[in-house]
């Protein structure tokens, strides 16, 4: 998977396994500490091989900010892991998802209680380490939480609305997706000793990337890309309102227009090639892609407040592969 294509870049690699084997450490830690099956269950999910993107770009924001000290941000890098992992867990009770990191899911195996409670655990964890930094770093943590919610109710209420606006979808997305990256990029700053107008620059970096990502992610549901692990076309099945789904239903018009909201309000797998058509006939594909292309550029343009270094080379990188993830 994900692993495969960032391996092109040695450091990259290795700073993943470095991220593996502190989690796995948390985990046999907490284990050991007498916390059981939650602990298994969440260390199973959280162990299946996730793309670690989130801890990943906060050790090398803390570096392009200039820190020198891994054990001072990795506490932070993996807080936001625990944090996205305990969001995935809840988001695939709501999804009703079947498979996530290429296992089951946790309510798929336990049933949603313990799943609840699953995902609770791992936020507790993440704000655990989280909660040792300085009270504007808990601060700014606590408000990406805060907003992951408010989307996430916000795209629960746009459900099967298809007078969803890209304004509307991009402010869920830069909620739920976006935030975390903004966040974590913008608090390794200021760990690290950066001005907060420095560290904006990496808040604004953070927003950026994780637009184009979530953008991807929205296309690759529409691709049916294996490396998605779950059927084509899920997002329309859920009744999400994506980008190309919304920019469709603006450009067309008369029996094309009245064929699409049909399909989307009742989808099913053998409407997906004429969905497609559809979505190719108003160009939505090539749109959502040319987004994913201004907002990393944007993101990009970011990292120029910063002198070059290796660590800058790697989040130009991670960049680069969010967009290749796409082609
Ligand atoms: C999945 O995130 C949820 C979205 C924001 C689209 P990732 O694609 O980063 O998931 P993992 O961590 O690699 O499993
Ligand atoms: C991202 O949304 C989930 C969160 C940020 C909580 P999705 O619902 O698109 O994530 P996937 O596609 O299931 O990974
Ligand atoms: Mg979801
Ligand atoms: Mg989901
Ligand atoms: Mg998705």
């Amino acid at each position: 998977m994900a692993s495969i294509q960032l391996e092109a870049s040695d450091r990259l690699e290795t700073m993943r396994l470095v991220v593996d084997a502190e989690l796995e450490a948390l985990i046999e830690n907490e284990v050991e500490n007498g916390a059981g099956q939650v602990a298994e269950l969440c260390g199973s999910m959280l162990l299946a091989g996730g793309k670690r993107l989130r801890p990943l770009l906060i050790l090398l924001a803390y570096e392009i900010a200039g820190g020198l000290d891994e054990d001072e941000i990795m506490p932070l890098a993996l807080a936001f892991e625990l944090i996205h992992t305990a969001t995935l867990v809840h988001d695939d009770i709501n999804d009703e998802a079947s498979h996530r990191r290429g296992i089951e899911t946790i309510h798929t195996r336990v049933g949603i209680p313990k799943a609840v409670i699953a995902g609770d655990w791992l936020f507790v964890q993440g704000f655990g380490l989280g909660g040792r930094y300085e009270e504007h770093i808990v601060r700014i943590m606590a408000q990406c939480c805060a907003d992951i919610a408010t989307s996430e109710f916000d795209q629960l209420d746009h459900v099967l609305n298809l007078a969803t606006s890209p304004e509307d979808y991009l402010s869920i997305v830069r909620g739920k997706t976006a935030g975390p990256f903004s966040a974590g990029c913008h608090a390794a700053g200021l760990v690290a000793g950066l001005s907060e107008e420095k560290a904006l620059a990496l808040k604004r970096f953070g927003m950026e990337l994780g637009i184009a990502f979530q953008l991807v992610d929205d296309l690759l549901d529409l691709r049916g890309d294996e490396r998605m692990g779950k059927p084509r076309g899920a997002d329309v099945l859920e009744g999400k309102m994506t980008l190309p789904l919304i920019h469709a239903l603006t450009l067309s018009h008369g029996a094309e227009r009245i064929r699409l909201a049909e399909i989307i309000e009742d989808f099913s797998d053998e409407n997906f090639d004429e969905l497609m058509y559809l979505l190719t006939r108003s160009d939505s594909m090539n749109y959502a892609k040319i987004l994913v292309q201004t907002h990393l550029e944007r993101a990009i343009s970011e990292l120029s407040h910063f002198e070059e270094s290796e660590a800058k080379q790697h989040m130009l990188r991670i960049a680069e592969y969010v967009m290749n993830r796409e082609m």
